[in-house]
């Protein structure tokens, strides 16, 4: 090679380089893309992302805008600087009322790091059916665990993937507890007349009841959330009932 093929080599590499350096991100999200799931009766679907500056200078996030008007962001502060280092969330709200089937919508955060596009789907629950309804309570009747098991996962577990606390409870717990036309077998959990200790809302999550309608969430038992999950929900609930006496 000659000389100058050695210099133009040397040059390339280095911009490419550079534009590597340059094209690194320094606000990183949490996730670029998410999945909620709006409950049958549920009027309004929350998704967070978290941001965090991975880059040595504050970053200044201007505004985040949003593909709808059904949609309003909240962030900390506008404009809200992040400090090298620092997280913090964007929260996206979206009115679902007289929406059907699977929304998506993107937000797209405009910071001086550089704009980052964000999406998110949210999958509206279908009001089941009378008759599906009758077939599903004979099939969970045989079987309570077939709530964890085929296309009854799609609505009964799917949603709970990844979930902690509140968020689990409203998919995993709140489908049936606090369905608008709950069947008359499934109790009000926020009028329980027994004292609820931690001990009792353990052997419910974990155990749930033979010979009834309420499954098992534990693994051991059957079910499909995690020991943590299971901890969250104790903590949740223990602490909900405890405020309530
Ligand atoms: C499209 C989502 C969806 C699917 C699929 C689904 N369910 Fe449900 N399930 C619900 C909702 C929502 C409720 C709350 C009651 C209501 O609004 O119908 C519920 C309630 C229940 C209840 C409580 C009793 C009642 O009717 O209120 C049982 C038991 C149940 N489902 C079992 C099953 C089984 C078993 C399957 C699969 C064969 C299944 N479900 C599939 C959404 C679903
Ligand atoms: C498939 C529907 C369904 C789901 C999902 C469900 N439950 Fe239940 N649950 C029931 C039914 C039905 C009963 C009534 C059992 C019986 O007949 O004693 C019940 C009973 C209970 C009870 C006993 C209430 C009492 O009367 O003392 C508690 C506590 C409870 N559930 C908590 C939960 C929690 C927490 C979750 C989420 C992890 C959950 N349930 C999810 C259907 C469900």
């Amino acid at each position: 090679m000659t000389r100058m093929a050695w210099l133009l080599f040397g040059w390339l590499s280095f911009s490419f380089a550079l534009a590597a350096q340059t094209a690194a991100p320094s606000l990183v999200f949490d996730a670029l893309h998410k999945q909620v799931v709006a409950r049958v009766g549920q009027t309004n679907v929350v998704v967070s992302f978290m941001l965090t500056n991975v880059s040595t200078a504050p970053i200044v996030i201007r505004d985040v805008s949003l593909s709808c008007g059904c949609s309003a962001a909240s962030m900390p502060a506008k404009p809200w600087t992040l400090k090298p280092g620092e997280h913090g969330q964007v929260t996206v709200t979206t009115d679902v009322r007289g929406k059907r089937g699977s929304l998506v919508k993107t937000a797209i955060v405009y910071a001086s790091s550089g704009t980052r596009v964000l999406t998110y789907q949210v999958d509206i629950q279908e009001p089941t059916t009378p008759e599906e309804r009758a077939r599903n309570q004979s099939i969970a009747k045989a079987d309570r665990l077939a709530v964890f098991r085929g296309e009854c996962a799609k609505c009964h577990a799917e949603p709970a993937k990844g979930k902690l606390g509140k968020e689990l409870f409203a998919v995993a717990c709140g489908i049936c507890h606090e369905a608008e036309h709950r069947a008359s077998m499934v109790p009000d959990l926020k009028v329980l007349k027994k004292p609820t200790a931690r001990d009792y809302w353990l052997q419910w999550i974990a155990h749930g009841k033979v010979d009834t309608l309420m499954p098992g969430f534990s693994q051991k038992a059957g079910g499909r959330l995690t020991e943590e999950q299971v901890r969250s929900l104790v903590k949740l609930l223990s602490r909900s009932s405890e405020r309530a006496q």
